[in-house]
């Protein structure tokens, strides 16, 4: 029916353009937005909060135990004009973008509890959208957490554009340190995701020629291509 809501996954590495451009177009559609390296951000945050060491090699041990309690702390804004996540009555917000946590967040991710916990809660809220419907951005949407949605793209752009469009983010810090921490990002998450071949029936969107308006426009045209009632 018509009044079904509408879910959109876009897959993409860092610097892509992805979160930015799945913001925008969740905007001018009225959908939800589900930031899902925010989660990941979040538990690694939560972790060393509970003094766990993330350089340790006993994460796993430590941090499994405490996925529960994590799940009954976290939350995150849904709208696209809101981008708070919270621990109990923490904004952490600011905290999941620092540039330690940054470095971290992938002793995190990398366990495959935690990613079983993430996938398990990003599927419960993408069911429980309400219409029209909801936008949400990753490494591994198209391919584990929701190989069923009706949309599913795979952001990506040419490695030098992805380096320039991360140092242009970051005035003040040295182009050089930017460049080096997304390459080493690169060959962290292509564990996770490969960001040049998209899975069968997921949609390559390769925004290395296009500007910001030209990649929201395409994005949008995709979703309504798949879904006219967007
Ligand atoms: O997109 P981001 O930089 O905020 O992601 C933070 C980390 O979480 C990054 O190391 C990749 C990981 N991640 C993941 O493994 N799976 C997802 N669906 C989203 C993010």
């Amino acid at each position: 029916a018509s009044t079904d809501p509408i879910v959109v996954v876009i897959d993409g590495p860092a610097g892509s353009g992805k979160s930015s451009v799945s913001r925008e177009a969740a905007r001018r559609l009225g959908f939800e937005l589900l930031d899902t390296g925010a989660a990941y951000r979040a538990l690694a945050c939560f972790a060393m909060r509970m003094g766990i060491d993330l350089d340790a090699a006993d994460v796993p041990e430590q941090l499994v135990p405490k996925l529960d309690e994590f799940l009954e702390q976290y939350a995150i804004a849904l709208h696209p004009d809101e981008r708070w996540v919270r621990l109990g009555e923490d904004d952490i917000t600011e905290a999941i973008r620092s540039t330690e946590l940054s470095s971290k967040v992938s002793a995190v991710a990398r366990i495959p509890e935690v990613r079983a916990t993430l996938t398990e809660l990003f599927r419960t809220l993408l069911h429980d959208t309400a219409a029209p419907g909801i936008i949400a951005e990753g490494r591994d949407l198209t391919t584990v957490v929701a190989p069923d949605a009706p949309v599913r793209l795979l952001l990506t752009a040419d490695e030098a554009v992805r380096i320039q469009r991360r140092s242009s983010e970051k005035a003040g810090e040295a182009a050089q340190a930017v460049a080096a921490s997304v390459i080493e990002r690169d060959r962290k998450d292509q564990q996770v995701v490969d960001f040049l071949n998209p899975a069968e029936g997921v949609t390559l969107v390769d925004t290395t020629h296009l500007n910001f308006e030209e990649s929201v426009q395409r994005t949008i045209d995709l979703i309504r291509a798949a879904r006219p009632d967007a």
